[in-house]
């Protein structure tokens, strides 16, 4: 076994059941970060062999090999339920669960938000149609995130195999984690916060690129728009119901008999035109691109007959190429854990790049297979050329979890080597930890039911715990057709997610926003105008991920740890469970269970939150306090503020974290159109006031030299809220501000406006009774507006 601490608060694991220690080699840990360490303090006994960093201390029994991790204080973090066993390939280790620790990750995984008592597999699979219960799921994302009592942990198993992780559910407060082959290599991140831990796991794994601008926008897809009539119809619906939006998709039917980088030129007689038309309507187009190529021996296939001349296709053991049946019929396997085939499938773009197709949909790469093992076989093998890996061979059944994430990375890295000026887009279904490097992704094939759109909370919680800061789930559910009231929360529900696209299944009935009639559309069109007034704020928050590991969509403890007085995550709370935090500021109060008719109460954090709508602060129900902790044993004590929300289909309760200062802009339709008005900045006053802005022009690499714009804002109010001052900082950065104006609207202020000054000088302001609104201020550098009302004795 060899420990090393990569930092003082990162451990390697690495273990083997001979003397010498497996392949020094990850297809998710970066090189610098595997590479890494720092000096420790030994301090071995006879008993055990003992070392410490500044943050942590680390035991390890010499008679049977037990682990005891531990804080600098000497609590401890982590303890070897029992020492690592080997069986042949496979071996397993086992942790203990102390009863009040919570287990979150992993990924897209379903069911409860709480992985506790549950067990899962790491397989990749085309889950079509999967309900609550089904696992595995589209990706293996081998990490988990412990918390108790507001410590976290990360703990990567590094580990491409087949594997099982078993939450004390076969043994009681036992965690069991075991795999069919592959080295043992342990990532262990210590927090103490949970954010901590997301952002030592970005510096291990890599984090979240920056996004182009536009993939922040609303997304219309369907399987399939069948002709270019058709996309450019549905286009000019959205932009003459003036539905919001900036992406159209093209799925697998633009293509010849579902042949991947083909075009059905029938169906599709002018793309480079439809593309130009749709990007003059201010639209991007991202382009379904499968990984099986079809199986066209002797034909005139470029994909088939290049991969073939460059040895680029996945074998079978007798070194035949591997053919097995997906869309296009009998089809062949990129091999992308070679670098050439890698570099062969991004040329496969240069048409559609050319064509100017913004962004590209890597599906179907678990990889599914139309035959009962949903799969290729584990026999068939893929040749190694990766640094780190020895140059070998392995078997499916080592790469299969990493596949997708290797596709993705080619796309990716094609994208860049085609368009170096651009920021790629690429969204993938199956991925490995690691994948939020080259793509976003998204939930797979859900349904069009109200308890999918309850579990999408969960599962982009644990998405965004386990690195993928960019996910989505298909709005309005892909399999069947909703009812007009599932859509349209689902719409607005979506609209507070990180990708936002509108999805659906051949054969169902229509999805798009103007489904259902006006009274629906109009809703629905409102909830995606808040999300484009919203973008100064989400793509704050997403330029922040790219250095913290934060993903845009969190679960509430993660920002408040200490809620709840034993420091339960609220989250887990069936209550609370339908609540969600976008970035630091907002929290999301939709209901635990959507298809129940009465009222419900939304727990809030903590005291003093404003409703986001009005801008008034919230009535909290304090009669009602209530004893959250729905686990035995859990929550005593707990109080919390409530709010009674009343069910309506036209309305989604979000509210705003006190002290939060939240940048929005003027209506746009498109992320293309440039905002015409001022930068509002919405200032909810209350302790640690502040918030931030991030701006560039959102496509290209040019931030890197310096071409972005930043601001950062604070607050402070007196006790009684009568006196509210604002500073707007300067502008860091050379990208240049597409408002002339600012707007600052006070929140909170006690009493009515009397004077407001904007740097000493009395401005005028608009008091509607809950914010008091200054107009037209000059975007000039730096500025601080003060608030008095009327009670103000200064
Ligand atoms: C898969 C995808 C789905 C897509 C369909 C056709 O089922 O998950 O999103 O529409 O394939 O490409």
């Amino acid at each position: 076994m060899q420990i090393t601490a990569l930092r003082d608060d990162v451990l390697r694991i690495r273990a083997s059941r001979t003397d010498v220690l497996p392949e020094d080699a990850s297809w998710a840990v970066l090189p610098e970060a595997r590479r890494a360490s720092v000096a420790v303090q030994q301090e071995s006994s006879a008993r055990t062999v003992r070392f410490r960093t500044s943050k942590l201390e680390v035991r390890v029994d010499r008679a049977t090999g037990l682990i005891t991790l531990m804080d600098a204080e000497g609590h401890v973090l982590q303890q070897d339920a029992e020492p690592m066993q080997f069986e042949g390939k496979r071996f397993c280790a086992a942790e203990t669960m102390p009863l009040d620790e919570h287990y979150f990750g992993l990924g897209d995984k379903t069911g409860a938000f709480d992985h506790r008592e549950e067990a899962f597999r790491m397989w990749n699979t085309d889950a079509y149609a999967w309900q609550e219960s089904t696992d595995p799921l589209y990706k293996s994302i081998p990490f988990y995130l412990t918390y108790r009592a507001g410590v976290s942990l990360g703990v990567l198993m590094d580990n491409t195999w087949p594997s099982s992780f078993d939450f004390g559910k076969t043994l009681e407060n036992t965690m069991q984690y075991c795999v069919d082959g592959g080295a043992a290599d342990v990532y262990v991140l210590y927090g103490p916060t949970a954010k901590q831990v997301l952002k030592s796991y970005a510096w291990l794994t890599g984090p979240t690129p920056l996004p182009p601008l536009w993939t922040l926008g609303f997304q219309q897809s369907r399987y399939s728009y069948m002709t270019e009539a058709r996309v450019l119809e549905v286009a000019e619906r959205l932009r003459k119901d003036r539905i919001p939006s900036d992406a159209i998709y093209l799925d697998i039917d633009y293509q010849n008999k579902n042949r991947p980088f083909t075009i059905n030129t029938q169906a599709f007689p002018d793309i480079p035109g439809m593309v130009k038309t749709l990007h003059e309507q201010k639209f991007h187009v991202v382009a379904i691109t499968d990984l099986h190529i079809a199986y066209l021996p002797g034909q005139d296939y470029a994909p088939f007959n290049s991969g073939m001349a460059g040895d680029d296709f996945v074998k079978n053991p007798d070194g035949s190429v591997y053919v097995g049946k997906v869309w296009p019929g009998p089809s062949v396997f990129p091999d992308f854990t070679k670098r050439s085939a890698r570099v062969w499938w991004s040329t496969l773009y240069k048409g559609f790049t050319e064509m100017g197709i913004d962004g590209f949909w890597n599906d179907m790469n678990e990889p599914s297979v139309f035959d009962e093992l949903k799969t290729m076989p584990c026999s068939t093998v893929h040749q190694l050329d990766e640094p780190g890996f020895a140059e070998r061979t392995a078997t499916h059944c080592e790469i299969h979890n990493v596949y997708g994430m290797e596709n993705s990375r080619a796309t990716f890295e094609g994208q860049l080597a085609l368009r170096p000026d651009m920021r790629p887009f690429v969204l993938t279904r199956a991925t490995y930890a690691g994948g939020q490097r080259y793509a976003a992704t998204w939930t797979g094939d859900n349904s069009a039911t109200w308890n999918h759109l309850r579990l999408t909370t969960s599962m982009l919680k644990n998405l965004g715990l386990s690195g993928f800061a960019l996910a989505g789930a298909d709005v309005g559910g892909y399999a069947g057709t909703p009812t007009p009231e599932l859509l349209t929360k689902w719409i607005e529900i979506g609209a507070f997610q990180p990708i936002d696209r509108d999805h659906a299944e051949k054969g169902t009935g229509d999805h798009e926003v103007w489904a259902n009639g006006l009274a629906q559309e109009d809703i629905r069109r409102r909830f995606i105008e808040t999300r484009y007034r919203l973008l100064p704020y989400l793509y704050t928050i997403t330029e922040e991920d790219t250095h913290t590991g934060l993903p845009l969509l969190r679960p509430l403890f993660l920002e408040f740890p200490d809620a709840a007085s034993d420091h339960h995550p609220l989250d887990v709370d069936v209550n609370t469970s339908g609540e969600f935090m976008v970035g630091p500021d907002l929290l999301v109060a939709a209901p635990a269970f959507e298809d129940k008719a009465d009222d419900y109460d939304a727990t809030l954090p903590s005291r003093g939150w404003y409703d986001f709508w009005t801008g008034k602060e919230v009535a909290e129900d304090k009669e009602q306090l209530q004893t959250g902790g729905m686990l035995p044993g859990i929550g005593a004590g707990l109080a919390l503020p409530t709010v009674r929300v009343h069910r309506e289909l036209a309305t989604l309760p979000v509210f705003v974290r006190p002290g939060a200062i939240i940048p929005m802009e003027p209506l746009v339709q498109s992320t293309e159109e440039r905002p015409k008005g001022p930068l509002t900045l919405r200032v909810f006053a209350g302790a640690d006031c502040g918030g931030h802005l991030y701006q560039d022009d959102g496509r290209s690499f040019a931030y890197k030299q310096g071409a972005f714009l930043r601001m950062s804002f604070t607050c402070e109010a007196t006790a009684d809220h009568r006196r509210v001052s604002v500073r707007v900082g300067k502008h860091e950065g050379t990208y240049p501000a597409w408002w002339k104006e600012l707007a600052v609207q006070v929140n909170g202020l006690n009493g009515k406006a009397s004077v407001v000054t904007v740097n000493g000088k009395i401005a005028a302001h608009v008091d509607d009774g809950h914010s008091v609104t200054i107009e037209t201020l000059d975007a000039g550098d730096g500025m601080d507006i003060v608030v008095r009302s009327t009670g103000d004795g200064q």
